[in-house]
């Protein structure tokens, strides 16, 4: 949540920092703000391209800090933007995380006579660091001191005017990269908007403070001793995404799909002999052998993945499985030992809750596993093994793309723990034809998109839907209300098929549809009988159903049809229309489907 990004060094930088927060974007887009010691300060509600607009030509410099907001304290308007500063206008700073002890230290602040501006917690971070200066006179003391003060989670950016030069940043559990270029530093929240300048970083761990001027650096930790730490160089390019023509990124990444399954099997299938070859869990395999429990832990979609995670593993490999939210897990007493492996699945690998769900199950002694999409993100460098999706950078804040990955590394987890146990060649080889299937069966999907794109305007009006499925179709029913409420602001529930009678049932008339998740599986008759049950209500129904089922059609008021693939794998393609159907409902609305309001695409607060 919020993006950071800073530069000392010989570039105009404000451009320098005005291209790497484009490429932050996906961390939030409420309000976005540049300090630059030698031309001021200028904030905006809205994104990039309004701060853009905002900057006259005489805004000049060679080093500043800039901001991307994604609002937790006070609204998102201008004067909550970041950069903040104290009372002076000499110190400022960009802050991503909460300090949960302000209203304590703005007392104090307020007592000792310093005057506040805005809401943020954050502004009472820069009178803290004014308030030291003004006592200890001398900056990196200064920042030292109040961080010492301070309760909560961070990843900041400060300067102070008078060293117009020097960065300050500093990091408690909100990400920090220091990109080490010739004569110049670097900032920011991730790598990416490091990348098209350097490849040179030090991944900042919780506790400490670098020191930046353009031609060095040092590490502190908070008591002030120095950590020692040679920089990394980063093997992957600076992607910038693009929508090749597509009108939105989400209505893009729904079509990638395809390539999207190619890329995550890429190498570690061995079809013929029905094994996964996962080289990223190869230093742990041994470990893995003995593992008697696995718990998951994961956020959003990210956990509907996990949930179909749960079914695939325990029906195939026989190992239980539960299934947690990171922000439950973290909170709780989970008991662990060291034959359990917790696999946290997320595709920034940075989302907060997932990573302290992870953190906890370290601390507990857990092997801990990772499934994650973004090249050394926190969660891919924290825990012991894992594997990345490969899905590229997925911009939309609605999940799509992503979720499709997470299914099929699932499955490639679930063949490679099968055959470590009791799965027999044969089975391996039957789940790896059907995934190397999958991709022509998606095409036809894609193919038939004007179709679900008229069944979406003709449903554009209703303001309510119940989605249901059963067993593998469970969490698709969760998962595709989620993406129909998050980029359309409608109600819409998910619900065990066979739950419904339980409650949601009473919801439903003629102006409450249902979308029905009924594709010919083992619990296809029972889905049926749920059908009729809603039917009897007079409640429409919108069915997804397998290429050639003459059955529910008759039942139903409109169908979306997809093609028949084993059953656990068709999740991967069930939740295809119903990504669809979200992207052209909200289109129809009008709505800003890549940036749904209020959310953002890599929540790093609780
Ligand atoms: C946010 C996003 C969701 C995402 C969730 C988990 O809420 O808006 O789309 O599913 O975070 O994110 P992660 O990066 O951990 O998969």
């Amino acid at each position: 949540m919020c993006g950071i990004f800073a530069y000392t060094g010989k570039k105009s930088a404000e451009e320098v920092l005005l291209d790497g927060l484009e490429s932050l974007e996906y961390r939030g887009y409420d309000s976005a703000g540049i300090y630059i010691p030698e031309a001021g300060v200028i904030k905006t509600p809205g994104a990039v391209s309004e701060l853009r607009e905002k900057i006259p030509a005489n805004f000049k410099g060679h080093s500043g800090i800039a901001h991307l907001r994604w609002a937790t304290h006070g609204e998102p308007n201008e004067k909550n933007a970041h950069p903040h500063s104290g009372c002076t206008d000499d110190i400022w700073i960009v802050h991503n995380g909460i300090i949960e002890n302000f209203k304590e230290l703005k007392e104090k602040l307020e007592k000792a006579g310093h005057t506040f501006k805005t809401d943020t917690d954050t502004e009472v971070l820069a009178h803290l660091i004014e308030y030291h200066l003004q006592k200890e006179r001398d900056f990196e003391k200064s920042v030292l001191a109040a961080l010492n003060e301070v309760r909560g989670t961070y990843g900041i950016a400060v300067q102070y005017k008078e060293k117009p030069e020097m960065l300050i940043a500093a990091r408690m559990g909100s990400p920090l990269v220091l990109g080490i270029g010739e004569d110049e530093r670097f900032i920011a929240s991730d790598a990416s908007p490091i990348l098209p300048h350097t490849k040179k970083v030090v991944f900042l761990e919780d506790g400490e403070v670098a020191i930046i001027t353009p031609m060095e650096h040092k590490i502190l930790k908070l008591d002030a001793t120095q950590v020692k730490r040679a920089p990394e160089e980063i093997e992957w390019n600076a992607e910038k995404a693009q929508k090749n023509g597509y009108e939105h990124f989400m209505l893009k990444e729904i079509m990638e799909a395809q390539e999207v399954i190619k890329n995550t099997l890429r190498g570690r299938l061995i079809a013929d002999k029905g094994m996964a070859k996962l080289g990223g869990l190869e230093s742990v395999a041994k470990k893995l052998e003995d593992i008697e429990r696995i718990i998951i832990v994961a956020c959003g979609t990210a956990y509907y993945a996990a949930l179909v995670g749960e079914y695939m593993l325990e029906e195939y490999a026989g190992i239980p499985v539960e299934v947690e939210l990171g922000s439950e897990f973290r909170y709780r007493s989970p008991v662990l030992n060291q034959r359990t492996a917790l696999i946290g699945i997320s595709q920034s690998g940075e989302t907060l809750d997932t990573l302290e769900a992870i953190r906890e199950g370290k601390r507990r002694g857990a092997l801990t596993l990772g499934i994650v999409n973004t090249v050394g993100s926190t969660i891919a460098r924290e825990t012991d093994a894992g594997v990345y999706n490969h899905a590229g950078p997925e911009i939309g804040v609605a999940s799509t793309k992503a979720f499709i990955s997470q299914l099929t590394a699932l499955a490639l987890f679930t063949i490679f723990f099968g055959r470590q146990r009791h799965m027999s060649k044969e089975t391996g080889r039957e789940i790896a034809d059907a995934l190397l299937e999958l991709p022509e069966k998606i095409r036809s999907i894609l193919e038939r998109n004007e179709r679900i794109k008229e069944l979406a305007e003709k449903y554009a009006n209703y303001r309510d839907f119940l989605f249901i499925g059963r067993k593998y179709n469970y969490p698709i029913s969760f998962e595709g209300a989620l993406k129909l409420k998050e980029v359309s602001y409608v109600h819409a529930e998910g619900c065990g098929a066979g739950e419904m009678k339980h409650g949601p049932i009473a919801m439903i008339d003629e102006n409450f549809p249902t979308i029905a998740i009924a594709t010919q599986d083992s619990v296809y008759e029972k889905m049926k009988s749920n059908i009729e049950e809603i039917k009897a209500r007079k409640g429409p129904i919108i069915a997804v159903v397998n290429d050639g089922d003459t059955e529910i059609p008759k039942l139903v008021d409109d169908v979306m049809f997809v093609p028949k693939t084993l059953e656990m794998l068709s999740p991967i393609l069930n939740v295809i229309p119903l990504q669809l159907f979200a992207y052209y409902f909200a289109r129809k609305k009008g709505l800003n489907v890549d940036r749904p309001r209020n959310l953002a695409k890599s929540v790093t607060v609780e």
